[in-house]
């Protein structure tokens, strides 16, 4: 029953807690609404072909053939069944929160050859979660209290507000990076957001990044990495790597893990120094097998307590016994791990130079990239003021007029307007071709028009479905000025003019 104080206070309204009412699981974000957006109205080549079409996913659909063919040779694997016995009975009671023992030596050996061998990963080490997600949390879990600050490169992959925050109670400070040197990581930026956390009396528990990076798909100079690895020795702090896209690489400069540089520096020996303590890796399937549904992520730690508590912790997210019985006797297959590999990778790079040279030939730059899902477009001369303001009003006109839902950089908490991520991966090669040239229709009729261009219905542009066409254009206009309210305050400042 409601009383008159629940009613005036929201928190109290059922007596719910302040996570289940509070906003910081991100879901308002620009991010997560242009997925919601893009459900109403999705594109499909003949039941809705002037539907939006899905850029703001980062999944790997390019090798799904090689995963079935491979399903198709090994009925046992996927069947429950062992040389030909069933084992249904095994799976279905097996549940240790150590994980199968087989798996985790499979993956240890998956993520070794993903680095070309050059270092190898102990199954002791590695804690089985359900995907990157849990594997994130529960290492913020591990390493803060809440308030505690973690720092983490701009722009970074906005699920991570809701992954290391929101449960935790940590506090993300950002690292500001910029376009002028490409978005790497610098020493002051670096010593900057230290001391932004300090002036907020935050204690700063460690520095995570992503490698290769979401959203920038780029991959971490040796530099970068010596210069991370040396700046949380100076300060007594860990480092998380996000390794979660290093089988995505797919041309120079090659991808090098945070544990091929703690082994190559003298001063990281486990004689002279403990950072091998307060360095951990972050890894998943989703991307580099491109099977995210499966829930197959890892913590790996060479700290005993970190990886005891994260083991713990995992029963809140375990991963199924028949996944990794299935998973296992995939990754244990060499023969048929090395073509993935080799194969995911040449697919990769064909795709992402389809949508690089299509939007150059649509005047849109891209940052030079080597790894990922994705592109990080550069359409800052699209914008008709430099402000955030802007960004959003182009992306609105993008998802609805142009009919594709790609990731504003303001969700990526990007400090400078007018750049997008957009995904590449997780559609056919005739969608893509069919985005490339929506765009560049969209350009075009952007710069023969004098003033902004004007969308009606009829014309190439007006790509919204009859459901959407009879809700009338109050009600969008409503929707549409809600996102631009939702958005969070370090966005409603305009940046400087430019
Ligand atoms: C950098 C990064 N970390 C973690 C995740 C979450 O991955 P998972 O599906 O394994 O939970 C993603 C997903 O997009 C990601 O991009």
């Amino acid at each position: 029953m409601r009383t008159k104080e629940s009613a005036d206070h929201p928190y109290s309204m059922g007596m719910l807690s302040k996570k289940v009412t509070c906003n910081s699981h991100g879901q308002d974000s620009s991010y997560f609404l242009g997925w919601q957006e893009y459900e109403k109205n999705p594109y499909h080549v003949s039941l809705n072909p002037s539907g939006i079409i899905q850029m703001g996913l980062a999944e790997n659909q390019l090798s799904f053939d090689l995963l079935e063919s491979w399903i198709a040779e090994n009925p046992d694997a996927a069947g429950f069944k062992r040389d030909g016995q069933s084992i249904f009975r095994e799976l279905a009671l097996f549940q240790d929160y150590h994980g199968l023992p087989a798996f985790k030596e499979a993956l240890a050996d998956f993520m070794s050859e993903i680095r070309g061998n050059r270092v190898s990963f102990d199954p002791k080490n590695l804690v089985l979660t359900a995907g990157a997600t849990s594997a994130n949390e529960a290492l913020m879990f591990c390493l803060a209290e809440a308030g505690d600050a973690i720092l983490i490169p701009t722009p970074y992959y906005p699920g991570f507000d809701r992954d290391l925050k929101w449960r935790t109670g940590a506090e993300i400070v950002p690292i500001p990076c910029t376009s002028s040197n490409g978005f790497k990581i610098t020493a002051s930026a670096l010593e900057e957001a230290y001391t932004t956390a300090h002036r907020q009396n935050l204690r700063v528990k460690a520095v995570l990044v992503t490698n290769p990076s979401n959203p920038l798909g780029t991959t971490m100079s040796e530099d970068e990495l010596n210069l991370l690895v040396t700046f949380v020795i100076s300060k007594g702090i860990h480092l998380v790597s996000d390794e979660i896209y290093s089988g995505t690489v797919f041309s120079s400069p090659s991808f090098k893990s945070i544990v091929e540089v703690l082994s190559d520096r003298p001063d990281c020996r486990p004689s002279v120094s403990d950072v091998w303590d307060r360095v951990h890796i972050v890894y998943s399937l989703s991307k580099d097998l491109g099977v995210p549904g499966f829930r197959v992520g890892a913590i790996y730690s060479s700290n005993r307590t970190v990886v005891e508590a994260a083991t713990k912790m995992s029963s809140f997210g375990l991963v199924s016994s028949q996944t990794q019985y299935f998973l296992s006797a995939m990754l244990s297959d060499k023969k048929f791990t090395g073509r993935y590999i080799a194969e995911n990778r040449l697919r990769l790079r064909r795709r992402h130079e389809s949508l690089v040279a299509g939007l150059r030939e649509a005047g849109i730059g891209c940052l030079d990239s080597n790894a990922g899902l994705f592109c990080w477009v550069d359409m800052r001369h699209l914008l008709n003021k430099y402000t955030f303001e802007a960004e959003i009003e182009l992306w609105k006109k993008i998802v609805y007029k142009v009919g594709l839902n790609i990731s504003p950089g303001s969700s990526c908490h990007c400090t400078e307007p007018g750049w997008f991520r957009v995904c590449y991966a997780n559609m056919t090669e005739e969608t893509l071709g069919l985005s490339i040239r929506r765009i560049k229709e969209f350009v075009t009729a952007s710069a023969s028009a004098a003033t902004a261009p004007t969308y009606c219905s009829g014309s190439g542009y007006e790509r919204r479905s009859h459901r959407q066409h009879s809700k009338g254009s109050s009600g969008k206009n409503k929707f549409l000025n809600k996102w631009v309210f939702r958005l969070s305050p370090l966005h409603r400042h305009e940046a400087d003019d430019r």
